[in-house]
């Protein structure tokens, strides 16, 4: 059997008479060639209008962002909520409790790249700063606070150039060196949508939910990173390890057990890595949980 007919039976076995008609009507019918020349002449107008198009990128560099930074190998599962969320809400105050430093300069040279390390800072940050970008080009004036109790001048000063190259500082209130407590005591503004990642213990995230919940508007939202965090054994100077006390009460898992107890008014929905979701308005959390 030559090789021709061998393949017609196989087809014919497989798909029996009908496939084996309509496999070989298919393969018989010839693509019409273009007239010499002109795919060149294509080709060539292709690569130039691709050349402008890269040149100008415009909102594809942050959707290119998002998606190199949803490529995290550790933190990936925070980057779709955290740009989508804002965009579907649209608030015009996001406030951010713990937001790190950037690995820009000191161990990954392209700002619009990634440092695909633990270490790694400031996801979260260029996250919701993208989606501050995008609501403001929209005519939302969306801005991100971000508040972190580290005060180390010279990794201030690359995550503010970081976030001068991606074009994003303009969209940023950071207070640094301050701690969320104290920031939250001092506050005067209602919040829209706050996302809570400083210190994953007991009595640090009890006392952030505590103090936000009454300067959240109606129907606001609060995300809570790491909320599965029982025993947090941080081992770092600017992370408080968890303590006996805190411990005993399920550290910051138990935190936000026990805020929603003592809150019924929160509805809350969770992701399996620990994402954590709360507001008051029912239809705002359908969206979040159905
Ligand atoms: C887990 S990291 C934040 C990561 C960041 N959200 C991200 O997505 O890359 C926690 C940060 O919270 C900060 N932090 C810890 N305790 C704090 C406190 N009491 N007040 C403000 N920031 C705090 C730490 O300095 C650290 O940078």
């Amino acid at each position: 059997m030559n090789n021709k007919i061998k393949k017609a039976y196989d087809i014919y076995r497989a798909y029996g008479l009908r496939g084996l008609i309509k496999r070989t009507a298919s393969a018989s019918k010839k693509r019409p060639s273009l007239p010499v020349g002109t795919s060149l002449v294509w080709q060539k107008k292709f690569y130039e209008f691709r050349e402008e198009v890269l040149k100008t990128r415009h909102c594809h560099k942050y959707f290119d962002l998002v998606k190199c930074l949803a490529g995290h190998s550790l933190f990936f599962y925070k980057v779709i909520p955290l740009f989508s969320i804002p965009l579907l809400l649209r608030p015009t105050n996001i406030v951010e409790l713990g937001s790190a430093f950037t690995s820009y300069l000191e161990k990954c040279n392209d700002p619009w790249g990634r440092y695909d390390k633990l270490e790694e800072g400031l996801i979260s940050t260029r996250v919701l700063l993208t989606a501050c970008r995008f609501l403001n080009k929209y005519g939302i004036k969306a801005s991100l606070t971000s508040i972190d109790i580290r005060d180390d001048k010279k990794k201030f000063e690359d995550t503010e150039r970081h976030l001068q190259e991606l074009d994003l500082l303009q969209y940023w209130k950071p207070f640094y060196g301050t701690d969320s407590l104290d920031w939250l005591k001092r506050n005067k503004d209602l919040i829209h949508l706050a996302y809570v990642d400083s210190s994953h213990t007991y009595k640090q995230v009890k006392a952030e939910l505590e103090a936000l919940a009454p300067q959240m508007i109606q129907n606001g939202v609060i995300i809570i990173d790491d909320g599965f965090t029982i025993n947090d054994p941080s081992d770092v100077s600017w992370r408080v390890n968890e303590d006996e006390g805190g411990r005993s009460k399920g550290g910051e898992f138990g935190a936000v057990l026990d805020f929603l107890k003592e809150h019924p008014e929160w509805r809350n929905t969770w992701s399996p890595e620990g994402m954590v979701y709360l507001c008051r308005n029912a239809s705002v959390m359908k969206f979040l949980s159905e």
